[in-house]
């Protein structure tokens, strides 16, 4: 371009683009604070995953657990004990559960609870000898039949434990809705 033409240019368009030059002063600073960081990263993040690891972990809850051998199972309801592992974030616990067992008509294992559907107390087989063959609740006269069907006061049937039979022993897990009623 001749001289002729720049001086014919608009100021800005003449003038050629600056570039910024970084002090020796930022240079510093951005290199003290990212080696800082990556620094203080190393222990950190550790320290971060060990607080919050046993929260993110999902509960074991859907675990069977062995509780009887199966060939023991007959169709008059027993009543078995048996302990879950539990882990609740940071705390671990192995709470006794109970279960009546039994066999239906088809020779199918199902597993009833023990927990009384009106308030909660523990219901007994056979423990009323006006009703022979059926659960009764002692505190308040709660009837169930065999299949865990709400007769009086309760107002649902008892819950079912899920029931997996393996290898000859009889497994139980979470509890559900009955399913026979
Ligand atoms: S708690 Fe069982 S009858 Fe009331």
């Amino acid at each position: 371009m001749s001289n002729e033409n720049k001086q014919n240019l608009p100021e800005s368009a003449a003038k050629k683009p600056k570039r910024r030059e970084m002090t020796r002063r930022q240079f510093l600073a951005y290199t003290l604070g990212g080696t800082t960081a990556f620094l203080a990263a190393g222990p950190t993040i550790p320290m971060v995953r060990f607080a919050v690891d046993p929260l993110l972990r999902k509960k074991d809850t859907a675990a069977f657990v062995k509780v009887v051998e199966e060939s023991k199972v007959t169709t008059e309801p027993v009543s078995y004990k048996f302990q879950v592992h539990q882990v609740d974030g940071w705390f671990e616990s192995d709470p006794e559960f109970e279960a009546w067992i039994l066999k239906d008509d088809q020779n199918r294992i199902y597993a009833l609870s023990p927990i009384c559907k009106h308030l909660g107390c523990t219901i007994g087989w056979n423990n009323d000898p006006a009703t022979p063959n059926e659960f009764m609740c002692p505190c308040h006269n709660a009837h169930y039949d065999k299949n865990g069907k709400n007769l009086i006061v309760a107002p649902t049937p008892l819950d079912e434990y899920e029931v997996k039979v393996d290898n000859g022993y009889v497994y139980l897990g979470g509890l559900k809705p009955n399913s026979r009623v």
